[in-house]
């Protein structure tokens, strides 16, 4: 038997009533915060990621799939089914002139990822995000409204109680002085860090901070180290924009802790990064992580364009809201028992054209396995016997109160 690969997973059922209504509640909440959605490609060009999601992030160095596509010859092009979908939106961006409405530009967006990671739970290789980028604003007020955006659609889906962690990575000038102290401190131990680590200390020794490694956990516990991953390194202006950030969140009532280790692992962020946890999640305990990404737009090909965004993984959002245990979703309006097949289907016709979610039996089976399988299809079963099409009426029948009823129109019936 051929089975579904590794990390991935079949969603069917009341899972996918359930992950429908997840998806219409963002579509609610952002398009009524003026968000308008954006459907991007699921392949892009390698590049894409390699140059804006950035090659010391363990996405690009690990997790990417990636083929050869168009043959050996020099024509052949190298595609990557994409790990995320900021760098996409960036470069739709730019592509299509979205920058021509005056700023601020919103969208949001639904869809699969792929990230060749070990699966673990909360961990897949392919998973969905919801996301929203915003372009355009360079006040915190823009980051203040991710934030809440985040907050309000994780509260329309009951989630009221999840911990917001926020952090400033910082400018160019101020990251880079940071950079050079960190790389200083850590020098005598470069022996002693994980193999990536040995490689983000050359590319991006931000990243060694939030490293899971048992080894690099002791080194950055050592009490030198730790002055100077703690020190206040971000400038004034930088200083300024997070402290604007905190204010707005104070006074909107979102609650949140300062996680300075956090550097989040791709490479484009500055200054505000913010993740939103639960600890019901375990290990990944991270239904959505995002910041502010205001260099992307310019290295990607467009020109400097502040922006904002975050995403969550719709596998973990499903894991925490609580579920019913049936969905109406799932029901029918209408099972039509009838052994007379094409007026059983013009009635279904009829009623579907209305909105009316309703099925009919094709196989002619005996009057009482049709009402078997209306019971459990629909809510209601529409008999039509040789009297009722003859005469021009309905018997109705409640399945769950076993009432039945004569009614006498369409109308009626829709
Ligand atoms: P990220 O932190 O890599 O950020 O992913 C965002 C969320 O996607 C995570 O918090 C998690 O809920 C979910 N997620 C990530 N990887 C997996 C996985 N392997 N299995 C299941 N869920 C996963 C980004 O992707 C950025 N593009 C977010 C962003 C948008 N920043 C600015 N704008």
């Amino acid at each position: 038997m051929i089975k579904a690969q590794r990390g991935t997973k079949d969603i069917f059922g009341l899972e996918a009533a359930i992950w429908q209504g997840i998806v219409q509640k963002a579509k609610n909440v952002f398009t009524s915060a003026g968000f308008e959605e954006i459907k991007t490609p699921i392949f892009e060009a390698t590049e894409l990621f390699s140059r804006g999601v950035g090659d010391s992030s363990d996405i690009v160095n690990k997790e990417m799939y990636t083929f050869s596509v168009g043959g050996a010859d020099k024509t052949a092009s190298s595609i990557t089914l994409r790990p995320e979908n900021t760098a996409g939106v960036v470069r739709a961006y730019i592509e299509h002139n979205l920058n021509r409405q005056s700023p601020p530009q919103k969208f949001w967006y639904f869809g699969p990822m792929f990230r060749y990671e070990r699966p673990q739970a909360g961990r897949q290789r392919q998973f969905h995000q919801i996301g929203v980028e915003m372009f355009g604003i360079k006040e915190a007020a823009a980051d203040a409204e991710a934030i809440l955006c985040a907050v309000s659609f994780l509260k329309a889906i009951g989630l009221n109680s999840l911990e917001v962690e926020i952090n400033s990575l910082g400018c160019k000038k101020c990251k880079g002085e940071y950079r050079s102290s960190i790389k200083e401190v850590l020098a005598p131990y470069l022996e002693k860090l994980c193999d990536d680590c040995k490689m983000r200390y050359e590319k991006n020794p931000l990243r060694i901070l939030d490293c899971k490694n048992e080894e690099c956990q002791k080194i950055l516990e050592l009490e030198e180290v730790k002055k100077v991953i703690y020190k206040d390194y971000i400038c004034d202006e930088c200083k300024e924009h997070f402290e604007e950030l905190k204010k707005y969140l104070d006074e909107l009532n979102i609650k949140y802790s300062i996680n300075k280790l956090m550097v989040r692992g791709l490479d484009y962020y500055n200054r505000t990064v913010f993740e939103i946890k639960s600890s019901a999640l375990g290990s990944q305990s991270a239904v959505c992580g995002g910041g502010r990404y205001d260099t992307l737009v310019e290295m990607l090909g467009g020109s400097p364009t502040p922006a904002v965004g975050f995403a969550m993984g719709v596998e973990r959002l499903y894991s925490l809201i609580e579920k019913p245990l049936e969905s109406d979703d799932l029901k029918l309006d209408y099972y039509i028992v009838s052994t007379n097949t094409l007026e059983a289907m013009k009635l279904a016709s009829k009623l579907r054209e209305k909105n009316v979610k309703a099925d009919y039996d094709m196989q002619k089976r005996k009057f009482s396995k049709q009402l078997e399988k209306a019971a459990k299809a629909a809510k209601k079963a529409i008999i039509l016997g040789e009297d009722e099409i003859e005469k021009g009426f309905y018997s109705v029948k409640d399945l769950k109160t076993g009432e039945q009823r004569r009614v006498n129109s369409f109308d009626e019936l829709v």
